[in-house]
């Protein structure tokens, strides 16, 4: 019976000892103190994918506040509560959080008290959430740990691999959800139900989007593209019609859909070489989306998405400059040039214009400057220029570059020759300023 199963010895099998301890110690006081406790979404969810997720949400049968507060000595945590939400976060002495929420009812409120309504609190609170697959719950009341409820067939979703609606006015109500449904799918490789895959269709038709506020339309692109598969849900994305929704010419054609599939191959390359800067994945993606827009365009775009300043410039750097950079890298270049052009602009830039133009000699010279000419450095530094007795100034700086030069270019290899070259540099620079 789907009511009963038990995922007590899944979660045994799952979960650290410790945190199976603080749900157990949870529910014993829930018990005592007469609440209900639950364990709710993404936890219970990838508890049965057998995927690790530390994410502790709970729901509390009536007062989420007052439950945690009265944890929060027994457990030794921190509390902050959220009175305007009717929600609480207790820190525990490890660092890890655990969120309270109180059951909701939206629609319409229950006679008190018997054991069948209680359990419509949390049927009803379960009922408003996004998708069947994040409506399982798990009891943690003592007598009942472990028993998990199913009151919407999620575990059937999740077996099935079914990404399923719970009412038709979800994404009216919350347009996030149509992104959330999307990245859900690629993450598990789930399919959106078709009746599911219309609701957002339509919703998008009537306008959800035009409501949404930039900070939350960013964000939710953003999530999107962190997602390790980022690739199907964003082709998801354009099949449901979200791109063109937001402007017509966003939509992706072969080009962008081509540039976007090297970009996944070219960050994934990126994140084995362990090189130690990061990389804004968010300003390859939104740059390849913009690329072929006018810059007006791209302006009110960013404006719309509320992308911000400083992502925003690197996308315009990129978009910009990739055919300056291209030409540039055309030429034949010495390594200190090479060096000196590519260390002027962002990584991301540079990987994009990798990314869009599939030239072998500029290839090359790409991944040569990443792979040996990046971290060249030199021996000597400005300790040495003073026990040469050079009065410190700029002109340190501009030494040392020259030797960096030189270095790059193979004129010198050892410190030795390194001192012998920065001498020579100001001896020539002495005579130029001497004469
Ligand atoms: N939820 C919802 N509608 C939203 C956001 C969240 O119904 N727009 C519900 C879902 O039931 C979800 C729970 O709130 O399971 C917690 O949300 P969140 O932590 O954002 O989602 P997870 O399901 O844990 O997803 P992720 O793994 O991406 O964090």
């Amino acid at each position: 019976e789907k009511n009963t199963t038990d995922i007590t010895e899944l979660m045994t099998k799952r979960l650290p000892d410790k945190v199976m301890g603080i749900l157990y110690l949870i529910g014993k006081k829930a018990d005592k103190e007469g609440y209900k406790v639950y364990g709710v979404g993404g936890f219970v969810r990838d508890l049965l994918l057998g995927k690790d997720n530390l994410d502790l949400d709970l729901v509390v049968e009536n007062d989420a506040i007052s439950f945690a507060k009265s944890l929060k000595n027994y457990l030794n945590g921190k509390l902050k509560t959220f009175p305007q939400y009717q929600t609480a976060r207790l820190t525990l002495p490890s660092g890890k959080h655990v969120d309270f929420a109180t059951a909701r009812i939206e629609y319409y409120a229950f006679p008190a008290a018997s054991p069948e309504v209680e359990q419509s609190t949390i049927k009803q609170d379960l009922y408003r959430r996004d998708f069947t697959i994040n409506t399982l719950a798990v009891k943690l009341n003592g007598s009942t740990f472990g028993k998990l409820l199913d009151f919407f067939d999620g575990a059937k979703d999740l077996k099935e691999g079914i990404i399923r609606v719970l009412y038709n006015l979800s994404f009216v109500e919350d347009p996030t959800r149509i992104f959330r449904g999307i990245r859900f799918e690629a993450r598990f490789n789930f399919t959106i139900e078709d009746q599911t895959l219309l609701f957002m269709k339509n919703s998008l038709i009537t306008g959800v989007l035009d409501k949404l506020p930039g900070e939350k339309l960013y964000e939710e692109f953003r999530n999107v593209f962190y997602e390790e598969n980022f690739m199907d849900a964003l082709m998801k994305m354009d099949e449901i019609g979200i791109f063109e929704n937001i402007f017509p010419d966003l939509k992706l054609n072969e080009n962008k859909i081509e540039t976007i599939s090297i970009i996944q191959d070219i960050l994934q390359w990126y994140e084995q070489r362990s090189y130690n800067k990061s990389v804004s994945k968010e300003v390859l993606i939104f740059s390849c989306l913009f690329y072929d827009q006018p810059a007006p365009i791209v302006s009110s775009l960013s404006e719309r998405l509320k992308i911000p300043t400083k992502i925003r410039e690197v996308i315009f750097t990129t978009i910009n400059h990739e055919n300056y950079l291209t030409k540039k890298l055309e030429e034949d270049l010495k390594n200190s040039e090479l060096v000196e052009l590519l260390d002027g602009y962002p990584l991301e830039t540079i990987l994009f214009v990798l990314a869009r133009k599939d030239n072998k000699s500029i290839k090359e010279k790409v991944y040569y400057f990443l792979e040996n000419l990046k971290g060249v450095g030199i021996s000597i530094t400005g300790e040495d220029l003073k026990n040469l007795g050079i009065k410190p100034g700029p002109i340190y700086k501009k030494a040392l570059e020259e030797v960096r030069k030189a270095r790059l270019d193979g004129i010198v290899s050892t410190s030795e020759e390194e001192l012998e070259y920065v001498l020579d540099f100001f001896a020539k620079k002495g005579e130029r300023l001497n004469g």
